[in-house]
């Protein structure tokens, strides 16, 4: 089947606009396997049908998920790069180990963008695993997301082909894969253990957001991902990455996708055949046009215990019982975007001191404990959220993600047909109660993404 010009033409404005794929240059061949292989499964009849169908659906429904997993590309293999995980091994890491040991905060935050089969968040784990003699005493977080749910699903199998080793050490591979049969090896289940797969689209304006887990992070990896975007999606992806990050903390883009000018204000960092990027206290993002903030708080009395800079910008307020507790919330909550968890969970637990039943200090603790690695206690304040709110959706969808992650998938189905039942009937662009300006739209449709992946 050949599209016409025309069709093509406008085929190529919607994905750009919806999926912030760029298929103007050269690309118009992939573009038209893509839409034929996605109109062929979703049973209609012409890609004409199909694209005027696609118009009317939001951009972050199911099938636009699906069309986008037959239009990106999903090569990838342990270790791709081997000067950057030289510098990753031999640099990065442990200068942020150290700075935690100095700290005596044993926490990273690592984020895998575009995780496609899982080689390189599963990567990533490896190194900790080799850079941490004490790695039982550390909360870790590596976090691997992809728009593509086949490819989420065969990263948490954990299962791959002799392909994915092409640049693998033989020590490596000895020492973290079993072969289960004569063609697969399967990666180490502790290994395995250490990272948490979740669907996220990164044109979507999901992120960072403590709901989505994608806040404070200390190193991204979004690698041969931004290449295949318009300019504009290139820009307002970065923009939002590099808010995710605390100071101090690393963005990594492939060779192909590195430039100063779409990075700025991240500072170029070069290593032996690798160049990174790091945030430096001056990185300052300007704000996406489409991403303006519902709120930006006044600059803090310099005699409190923290600060924040004019350009922080924060959640509108939530509903909450006293001024005071409205304050220190917001207070945590920018201290937890800056990384700072010890001092957000402090000020939790103050207004909990002065208000057991507020809800919201409940939601905002369980973010705060997640992202500290605080699993159980995550949840215990999230059953508390829950009870005390049965309709924050917000509750309901991360304590639905952590008992995914924690493999209790029944549960955390439960929870995640809880979100899609409460918001099903909310508007979409309704922003949603303590989730960090996400809309009632964009939550509902990554419960359903987490529906999707088999149980
Ligand atoms: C070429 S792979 C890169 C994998 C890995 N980062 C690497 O460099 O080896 C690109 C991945 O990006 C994912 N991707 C493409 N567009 C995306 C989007 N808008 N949001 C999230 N993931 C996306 C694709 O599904 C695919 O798995």
């Amino acid at each position: 089947m050949r599209l016409s010009n025309d069709l093509r033409l406008q085929a190529q404005t919607l994905i750009a606009g919806r999926l912030g794929l760029d298929f103007s240059k050269g690309r118009q061949a992939d573009l038209e396997r893509g839409l034929v292989q996605a109109c062929r499964i979703s049973s209609v009849s012409a890609p004409e049908t199909y694209l005027a169908w696609l118009a009317t659906l939001p951009d972050e429904s199911a099938e636009w998920r699906r069309l986008a997993s037959h239009l990106t590309v999903g090569e990838t293999y342990f270790f791709r790069d081997r000067a950057l995980f030289e510098a990753l091994e031999q640099h990065v890491l442990p200068s942020l180990i150290e700075a935690c040991r100095a700290q005596e905060i044993l926490r990273l935050r690592l984020w895998s963008a575009g995780s496609a089969t899982g080689e390189e968040p599963y990567s990533l784990a490896i190194l900790l695993d080799r850079l941490l003699p004490d790695l039982a005493n550390w909360a870790l977080t590596i976090l691997a997301t992809d728009i593509n749910p086949d490819a989420l699903e065969t990263a948490r199998r954990g299962c791959y082909r002799e392909w994915s080793f092409r640049e693998t050490p033989q020590r490596i591979r000895d020492r973290y894969f079993q072969r289960r049969s004569a063609e697969t090896f399967e990666v180490d289940p502790a290994i395995r253990g250490m990272v948490t797969f979740a669907p996220l689209n990164l044109v979507e304006e999901s992120y960072p957001a403590m709901v989505t887990n994608t806040i404070a992070m200390d190193l991204i990896l979004c690698r041969n991902v931004l290449m295949y975007f318009t300019r504009e999606a290139q820009r307002a992806s970065v923009i939002r990455l590099q808010r995710a990050l605390v100071t101090g903390g690393w963005l990594v883009v492939s060779p192909a996708e590195a430039s100063t000018d779409l990075l700025h204000p991240l500072a170029p960092v070069n290593f032996a055949g690798a160049i990174l990027y790091r945030k430096e206290p001056t990185s300052v993002a300007p704000l996406a046009p489409t991403w303006q903030p519902e709120i930006v708080l006044p600059e803090l009395d310099d005699t409190l215990p923290f600060a924040y800079s004019s350009g922080d910008l924060v959640t509108p307020p939530l509903p909450v019982t006293s001024p005071d507790i409205t304050s220190d919330l917001q207070r945590a909550k920018v201290l937890a975007d800056q990384g700072r968890l010890e001092e957000a969970h402090e000020l939790c637990e103050a207004a909990l001191a002065r208000d057991r039943l507020d809800p919201e200090t409940h939601l905002l603790l369980a973010s705060v404990c997640h992202e500290r690695g605080d699993i159980p206690a995550a949840l215990e304040a999230l059953r508390r959220a829950v009870y005390l709110a049965p309709d924050s959706a917000s509750a309901h969808f991360l304590l639905g993600s952590l008992l995914l992650r924690q493999g209790q998938r029944k549960r955390g189905r439960r929870s995640m047909e809880t979100v899609v039942s409460l918001l099903s009937s909310v508007p979409r662009d309704e922003p949603v109660a303590g989730g960090d300006g996400l809309t009632a739209g964009r939550l509902l449709e990554t419960a359903r993404a987490y529906l999707e992946l088999p149980s």
